[in-house]
């Protein structure tokens, strides 16, 4: 029997109801807590303290004490805790798929899929944590020599969304740990049970007191946010999230000229040129829409088809979504899970009802399904889309496919540029002259050709314009952690 609920836990101590501070399992100080519901059935999860304020500065304060021996551990020690850590999660990946799907919704062979991927960044800045290189300069002044190394931060806040529980948290703290910095982890109110089954194991694998921390809450989430952006022992913020709330994030962290990364929203082209393998393009595109129900920030927002291919690619994608089974994550064969919470499935009518209004043509789907308690829309696919439409300005998030035609190059460059955000991009061309110019024209940090999928521990995700800054993984992701010191010696005689 595949497990459908937290009592088939094989080891029942991932699932753990309170925050972590300290190297201790603690309430909060109001003794407050919230309710974590499944998404699919809307069955009661567990209840979680909601911590506030003065339970973030306590978190902080262990991580700032941690971080004096912390510190001087080498990239070595550290490497080999991230290993253990990683090597525990494969050991338990079954369990925590598990705890994933029930709290976000998305199908266990994804949430496995997250699994991998986020163990995929502990590995990764194990083998970073050795490579902290500084360099030698040569110098103008005979008598100088001048070299740099580089030094972690201090204590770093990271806080992670719902929409990759593990993922996102690994993708953070696996890199400020390697670089020698302490956390604390702040997970989304909606999916905090996958965050503390990852500390119950960072813990395990040998990671000292007040090294991680895990602030838990719902409500007070401006409160906590805050309270991490401006307290002077916290060096480093990095946030994945929409662009409303990093903006006010970026303006907490201004007073103290925090260093922060900022993964913010995105609004994603999808552009099939006419010269496109068709099965490329509809596989491509099932993963860029469709990975989490739709609901990643580098989502496949703008679907543009050239002229030529356009109603081609409409069937042949229908046909592929429209056999696609939807429900809860735990079932067998469901492809496509609910949405993570109900503001979702609104938010989702209101494009696809603005669409129509518009003259967008539904082809598939189009409105919630009835008859469960979930937050399940129907994958839906909507042709003639047009510029003044709401999906042409903002994330649907969810699994609506909107198709816009346009005829050259250009005009497919331009409107995907005319747009205030740039996370990802998608190309589909079999001409390799055109996937450059493309590539290279698009306002965006990341571009898939003929692939739907970004995600990879080595490669430097983050985006442009109001996106946001700073790259996580890659060369680049150790980075954020470090700060460069030079030494100008002296060598006369
Ligand atoms: C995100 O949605 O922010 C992350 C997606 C990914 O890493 O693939």
């Amino acid at each position: 029997m595949a497990p459908t609920s937290l009592s088939d836990l094989k080891r029942k101590d991932l699932l753990q109801t309170k925050g972590f501070i300290n190297g201790e399992w603690v309430p909060a100080k109001s003794n407050k807590t919230f309710p974590v519901l499944d998404p699919a059935t809307l069955n009661h999860l567990a209840d979680i303290p909601e911590m506030g304020a003065s339970d973030a500065a306590l978190a902080v304060d262990a991580a700032h004490t941690s971080f004096t021996t912390f510190r001087k551990t080498t990239g070595r020690e550290r490497a080999r805790l991230l290993r253990r850590w990683n090597d525990l999660n494969l050991l338990h990946i079954d369990d925590l798929a598990l705890i994933l799907t029930l709290e976000n919704g998305k199908t266990l062979a994804e949430a496995k899929g997250e699994v991998l991927y986020a163990t995929s960044f502990l590995e990764w800045f194990a083998g970073e944590a050795e490579r902290t290189y500084g360099e030698v300069i040569p110098s103008a002044n005979v008598n100088q020599r001048i070299l740099t190394f580089k030094q972690p931060l201090g204590v770093a806040a990271c806080l992670a969304p719902w929409n990759f529980p593990i993922a996102m948290i690994t993708r953070k703290v696996g890199a400020a740990l390697a670089a020698g910095c302490t956390t604390v982890w702040k997970p989304a109110g909606e999916t905090p049970l996958s965050a503390l089954a990852q500390a119950v194991l960072a813990h395990e694998a040998g990671f000292p007191a007040g090294s991680i921390n895990v602030v838990t809450t719902l409500d007070l989430v401006a409160e906590v946010g805050k309270e991490l952006c401006t307290n002077k022992k916290v060096k480093k913020v990095s946030f994945t999230g929409s662009t409303r709330v990093g903006k006010i994030l970026a303006g907490h962290c201004a007073g103290a000229v925090k260093k922060m990364s900022l993964e913010l929203g995105g609004n994603s082209p999808f552009i099939v040129f006419d010269d496109a393998k068709i099965e490329t393009a509809v596989e491509a595109c099932v993963v860029a829409k469709l990975r989490n129900s739709g609901q990643t920030c580098v989502t496949a927002n703008r679907i543009m088809v050239q002229r030529g291919i356009y109603d081609q690619f409409a069937e042949v994608l229908s046909k592929r979504i429209g056999g696609m089974k939807v429900g809860r994550g735990t079932d067998e064969g469901v492809a496509i899970g609910p949405l993570t919470h109900e503001r979702a499935v609104q938010k989702a009518m209101n494009h696809i009802n603005d669409a129509k209004k518009h003259g967008g043509q539904v082809i598939l789907g189009g409105a919630p399904i009835e008859g469960t308690k979930g937050y399940f829309i129907q994958p839906t696919i909507i042709k003639n889309m047009s510029q003044e439409m709401l999906t042409t300005r903002e994330e649907t998030f969810a699994p609506v496919v909107g198709l816009y035609k346009f005829d050259t190059e250009e005009e497919a460059i331009n409107l995907a540029n005319d747009c205030d955000v740039g996370l990802g991009g998608f190309i589909i061309t079999e001409n390799m002259a055109r996937s450059w110019r493309v590539v290279e024209a698009l306002e965006v940090g990341m571009v898939g050709v003929n692939q739907g999928m970004l995600s990879a521990a080595e490669n430097p995700f983050g985006g442009v314009k109001e996106s946001g800054y700073g790259r996580e993984g890659g060369a680049q992701g150790i980075q954020e952690y470090l700060a460069v010191k030079s030494m100008l010696i002296n060598v006369s005689v």
